[in-house]
């Protein structure tokens, strides 16, 4: 890797106010541990048994305790909280059973019509038990596959809950991923029974995913499909298909909790890598206290908090902390079926006002959306119930952070602009509550998790551009690939023992953070990771191309759009009604995020003389840097194919 330049440099800084700081929940631990003050904080949590150790006592309670908080014998497959016999279900569920958590409301949800539905801890148990019930009767046991495809409805917590429960691992495909990529995830994961609905809600259409669902299944090992009712479309039942509330209708609500070891899996989760194939990363049981750490310390939930995480429960940030975080700490959360601007643009704002959401999480996407709409639109609702605000997915450009701030926060609530991945199952850089903020900038490190910049020497460096690596494991760290422990290793881990983020940043003199994106060849659209070369497998898979290279664009709202560059096969013209064709195909193949934005016919592409496709000169042409050293090209010539095309299409 070439050096990386530094382009934003952002001198505002932002203090939170004195009551934030003082009642904060970190500001209380500290107190509880005679630690004086941040910098304090930080240098002690580098000793990983003690803060870890001290941390886990107010979050989970253990079936038998553990011997050792990390053993890195086996390094990268480290082991935490060895020996522990736990279960992550008894702290979202059971054990609020019996205290004043028990009625208090888990879920207010509301469908994309309005409805909206109530669901209190002792609901969600019974419902919980009633399925995980379900699920044995079907023959689903501990470390059994169970894939699901659901809405934004309860039932899909519920439904992870209850795979949980008996020892079964979810693996939750997105609902907006197509037939083709969820079968591909069933088939990896090996798993045999298929839980989704009939139908949901998306901007006033109804979409049909019990039949997308039927597409997948098809040649696959699954034995049955569960399907919850609930947009009350007409869908075809085969002799393996039951409806939910026929399999759960006997069901008695009292279920035992399975007793997992500490390091046995809880979930799969598939996310984009370099190559074609998705990486299935697991997350063990124990990820719990990394989760609910950084909810409480970041996001400071206090029991009589509303916490809206607007995200999509089929990503990390939804099984983190719309489902197992939230549960833990006994808060409420808003969950919602629909889309964010449906059908007025103030639809979020006017939830905040009519639910008296005081936090709430969501992306630069969709800031920079509701930017476009107009400020007048931020102005209908009373949103001052808000006290603190989030962003994750992508790096928030200052202009968004600042229009957040002062838009939605009335200038009054600290923004919490937290960096992770899938595979951290956490928090990893993010400001606490009671730190100076610099808009577009996560800050520094959590306590307990270490962070650098590395240049291609693996040296670290200080203001200048590099490599984003992890330097000390934490707790709900992946644990391995599915199936892939080789790639796990090689992909994630550096000779000397860092973790590879993929991600490209700068570490200012204050140390914190400034993550300016992919480092790798995986795009970012709207803060979800697509893989260049899936969408290039996509489009190479149709009868009409011969070679695709895809590269990211700069993108107002999205942060990164699609463009690809398609060679066509011999004897086929190119034409808009190509254009379209193959925008579907890539839809039907991946899903609808993943369509080029644009798509350009050239001749040819540029190529090493090993006939690999040279993204990264593709690219530069596409944003009109400077192509750079093109020597190694197997035929330079295809550049000004690339330059002809962007220059006709602009
Ligand atoms: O590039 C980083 C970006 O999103 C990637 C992780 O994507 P995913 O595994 O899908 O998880 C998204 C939700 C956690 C990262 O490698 N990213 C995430 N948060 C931020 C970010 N980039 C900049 N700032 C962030 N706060």
């Amino acid at each position: 890797m070439s050096k990386v330049e530094v382009l934003l440099e952002e001198e505002r800084t932002f203090y939170p106010p004195k009551e934030i700081v003082e009642n904060s929940n970190v500001k209380q631990w500290m107190d509880a541990h005679d630690i004086p003050d941040i910098e304090t904080l930080y240098q002690r949590s580098k000793d990983t048994e003690w803060f870890w150790g001290e941390v886990e006592k107010d979050l989970v309670e253990w079936y038998s305790p553990y011997d050792k908080v990390l053993d890195s014998s086996d390094a990268p497959f480290y082991r935490w909280f060895t020996n522990g016999k736990y279960n992550i279900v008894h702290d979202a569920l059971d054990r609020h059973m019996g205290t004043p958590t028990e009625h208090k409301v888990a879920y207010i949800f509301e469908s994309e019509q309005g409805n909206v539905t109530e669901l209190t801890y002792r609901d969600l148990y019974n419902e919980v038990n009633r399925m995980a019930n379900g699920l044995k009767s079907l023959g689903v046991g501990k470390s059994d596959r169970v894939a699901l495809y659901m809405p934004m409805i309860p039932a899909l917590p519920i439904a992870m809950l209850a795979c949980a429960r008996i020892g079964a691992v979810h693996s939750v495909v997105f609902s907006g991923y197509s037939p083709h990529a969820l079968q591909d995830r069933i088939q990896d994961s090996g798993a045999k029974v298929l839980i989704t609905a009939d139908g949901f809600w998306r901007k006033g259409k109804v979409i049909n995913l019990k039949a997308l669902a039927d597409e997948a299944v098809k040649g696959t090992d699954i034995e049955h499909t569960i399907c919850y009712q609930w947009a009350q479309v007409e869908v075809s039942m085969s002799e393996r298909d039951i409806w939910w509330h026929d399999l759960v209708a006997e069901q008695p609500d009292e279920c035992e909790t399975q007793v997992m070891d500490s390091e046995d899996p809880l979930f799969i989760l598939y996310t984009s890598g370099t190559t074609g194939k998705p990486k299935g990363v697991v997350h063990a049981h124990t990820y719990s206290v990394g989760v609910a750490l950084t909810l409480k310390w970041v996001f400071d939930l206090k029991p009589r908090d509303v916490w809206w995480c607007a995200a999509d429960i089929g990503w990390i940030t939804g099984h983190s902390y719309i489902v197992y975080g939230p549960l833990m700490l006994g808060v409420t959360s808003v969950l919602y079926e629909g889309a964010p601007a449906h059908p007025e643009p103030n639809r979020l704002w006017e939830m905040i006002a009519r639910h008296g959401i005081t936090v709430l999480y969501t992306s630069p996407t969709s800031i920079r959306m509701h930017m476009r709409f107009g400020d007048e639109w931020t102005q209908k609702d009373d949103m001052s119930s808000l006290r603190l605000l989030g962003t994750v997915g992508e790096p928030i450009n200052p202009e968004a952070w600042i229009w957040y701030y002062e838009n939605i926060g009335k200038s009054r609530c600290p923004i919490m602009d937290t960096w992770w991945q899938t595979e951290t199952g956490s928090f990893v850089i993010s400001p606490l509550p009671i730190l100076p903020l610099k808009p577009g900038s996560a800050t520094r490190p959590l306590p307990g998790f270490g962070a650098e910049v590395h240049d291609h020497e693996g040296k670290s460096v200080v203001n200048e551009g590099g490599s984003l690596v992890l330097t000390s494991p934490w707790p709900s760290m992946l644990h391995t690939l599915y199936n892939e422990p080789e790639r796990y290793v090689e992909h994630y881990w550096t000779k000397s023992g860092d973790f590879i983020s993929g991600d490209i940043a700068r570490v200012d003199n204050d140390g914190y953070f400034w993550v300016q994106g992919r480092g790798d060849d995986v795009l970012n659209v709207s803060g979800h990771r697509i893989g260049n070369s899936e969408v290039e497998s996509a489009l190479v898979s149709h009868s009409s191309v011969s070679e695709a290279a895809v590269v990211g664009r700069p993108d107002d709202i999205k942060g990164e759009g699609i463009a690809a560059f398609v060679v066509l096969k011999m004897g086929v013209e190119p034409g808009d009604e190509l254009m379209k064709i193959l925008w579907n195909h890539v839809g039907e193949e991946i899903g609808k995020i993943a369509r080029p934005d644009i798509i350009y016919f050239v001749d040819d592409l540029p190529k090493t003389r090993s006939g690999k496709i040279m993204r990264r000169v593709v690219r530069s042409v596409l944003v009109s840097k400077e192509v750079g050293d093109i020597s190694t090209l197997a035929n330079p010539e295809a550049v000004k194919e690339i330059e002809d095309a962007v220059k006709h299409n602009n």
